[in-house]
């Protein structure tokens, strides 16, 4: 018995892809390109559904006050609370979550030398909830399945480095695989791609490096893990150090996995966008 990754999903989570959608905006002429570039990966996810999902995402100071700012944290809950980021709470539902599943790897993890911090109560701000409406763009009263958020610090120095997370994905692989109960997962890796928010390269975008990063994690994810976090924040932003967060979705997914859908679009809000969606069953 095992759970097993059928998917893996790399997204953006920028908060006004959110917004867009909560305010009926897709088909707008600046969010029109976007949104159409999702379709086949929503078509395809809808008629993937898994029993649960893992969301690897990172708080922007929303749910985790910026006194507390754990590396690697794992939601145990068995509901969190969309949180109101200042413009009030989005329209969608509440996250319903899967403590058995988020107990066996808190203690699988810890064993394995990943020491969580344990979020017993969280809101999940735009890191998460963009990201399953990416997925979801209709979820009704409930999203698709219970969902585990795992946080990583990706906003305040020293954030992981690229070849930690790779090793957390892995360790997370491994984790699923020794689940007593058979049960398929989805994962998505949150963030991304170049963007700076702030200071003199604010609304930096970096086209040839999200294009080897794109091509490199499907096939070469090693040679991504190998950036310096320093490397990363040159060449992405200061923001686009988010993308580590795909190198732990896709350290717990095959060696080999098989692409369904990729989409690159520039800007959303005033990043690059990017969506990867990857078949995890052996072909
Ligand atoms: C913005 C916020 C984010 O967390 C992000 O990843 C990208 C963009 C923003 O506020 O525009
Ligand atoms: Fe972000």
């Amino acid at each position: 018995m095992s759970a097993e990754v059928i998917w893996g999903l790399a997204t953006s989570h920028v908060p006004s892809i959110g917004a867009a959608m909560d305010r009926g905006k897709t088909e707008d002429p600046n969010w029109k390109g976007l949104f159409d570039g999702y379709r086949p990966a929503r078509e395809w996810l809808a008629e993937h559904r898994p029993d649960v999902a893992i969301v690897i995402y990172n708080d922007h100071a929303n749910g985790i006050d910026l006194d507390i700012v754990p590396t690697f944290g794992i939601g145990t809950a068995d509901r969190y609370t969309v949180a109101d980021e200042g413009f009030g709470k989005r329209p969608v539902p509440d996250v319903i979550g899967d403590p058995d599943l988020s107990l066996h790897l808190l203690e699988t993890l810890v064993d394995d030398g990943f020491d969580l911090t344990v979020f017993q109560e969280l809101d999940v701000d735009h890191g998460f909830t963009v990201p399953l409406s990416v997925w979801t763009p209709d979820p009704g009263d409930a999203w698709p399945c219970p969902v585990i958020p795992l946080l990583v610090n990706v906003i305040q120095y020293p954030q992981p480095t690229a070849k930690r997370c790779y090793a957390l994905g892995q360790a997370i692989g491994r984790a699923l695989k020794s689940y007593p109960k058979d049960i398929t997962v989805g994962i998505l890796g949150t963030g991304g791609m170049s963007h700076q928010l702030a200071g003199a390269r604010a609304g930096m975008i970096n086209p040839e490096f999200d294009a080897m990063f794109m091509a490199a994690i499907e096939s070469d994810p090693a040679k991504l893990a190998a950036l310096s976090r320093e490397e990363l924040i040159r060449e992405a932003g200061s923001e686009g150090i988010e993308m580590i967060m795909w190198l732990i979705m896709r350290g717990a997914m095959n060696e080999r996995v098989r692409k369904v859908h990729s989409h690159y679009f520039v800007p959303a809000s005033n990043t690059a966008a990017g969506l990867a969606l990857f078949d995890n069953r052996a072909s």
